[in-house]
């Protein structure tokens, strides 16, 4: 199975993912968090996307493919991919089916979360992660149990993104509405598109998508 989650900056994409990894053993290949470790490693591609990733920008066609590439060509067959944030652009989308088919992939379905952008500044000026092992956590939607104690690590130490800040986060939704959704209607053209309420809890978005998935 091979799916892209599609939705803006904060839909819940990686949220979900985490979990899809978990329950089915699917490869989550998210191109933020590949330039994220970019740019801790200070690779020439992370130097490069630094700035244009601070600013809520789109990183190139070109490296966020090269980057998908690259995994792809490190999985095993019967691993299903999640495509997280990728592709982003309509140029993208093309790549990404050359990229499918050289790798002897299909894509399966695209899954909108649907989401309330007024909504979506608040989640992400309240989202953080564990400094050890990445898990994502909220504020208030979801903390960890344990006051300053990652769930799955028991690390003390978070990190907040340095692009979750409002401006930075208007700037992303406008990148969204203007290059990303207007893919869409590509692949509803094809059948493959499934909507999701995105608004919902984390726990009845990750039903809803089971649901397309059995
Ligand atoms: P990227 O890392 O992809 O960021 P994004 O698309 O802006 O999405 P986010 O990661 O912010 O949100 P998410 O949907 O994953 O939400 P999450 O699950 O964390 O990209 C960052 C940057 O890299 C881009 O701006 C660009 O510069 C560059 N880039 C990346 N890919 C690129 C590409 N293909 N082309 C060009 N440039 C690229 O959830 C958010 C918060 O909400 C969390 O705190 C979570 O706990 C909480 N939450 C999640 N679900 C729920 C729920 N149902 N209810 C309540 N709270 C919830
Ligand atoms: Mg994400």
């Amino acid at each position: 199975m091979n799916i892209i989650l599609l939705g803006p900056p904060g839909a819940g994409k990686g949220t979900q993912s985490a979990r899809l990894v978990e329950q089915y053993g699917m490869r989550q290949l998210s191109t933020g968090d590949m330039l994220r470790a970019a740019v801790k490693a200070q690779t020439p591609v992370g130097i490069k996307a630094k700035a244009v990733m601070d600013a809520g920008e789109l990183v190139s066609d070109e490296i966020v493919s090269d980057l998908i590439d690259v995994e792809l060509a490190t999985m095993e067959a019967d691993t299903g991919a999640i495509f997280d944030g990728y592709p982003r652009t309509a140029a993208q989308a093309q790549i990404l089916d050359g990229l499918l088919e050289k790798h002897g992939r299909s894509l399966d379905y695209v899954i909108e979360l649907e989401v309330d952008e007024d909504a979506l500044v608040e989640r992400i000026t309240g989202r953080f992660s564990c400094a050890n092992c990445g898990t994502l956590y909220h504020d208030t939607a979801n903390p960890p149990a344990k006051p300053g104690v990652c769930d799955v690590c028991g690390s003390t130490e978070f990190k907040r993104r340095p692009d979750d800040n409002e401006e930075t986060v208007r700037t992303r939704m406008q990148e969204y509405r203007a290059k990303t959704a207007p893919i869409l209607p590509g692949y509803e053209a094809r059948g493959i598109v499934r909507r999701v309420d995105g608004m919902a809890s984390i726990g009845e978005v990750a039903a809803a998508i089971d649901a397309i998935l059995k």
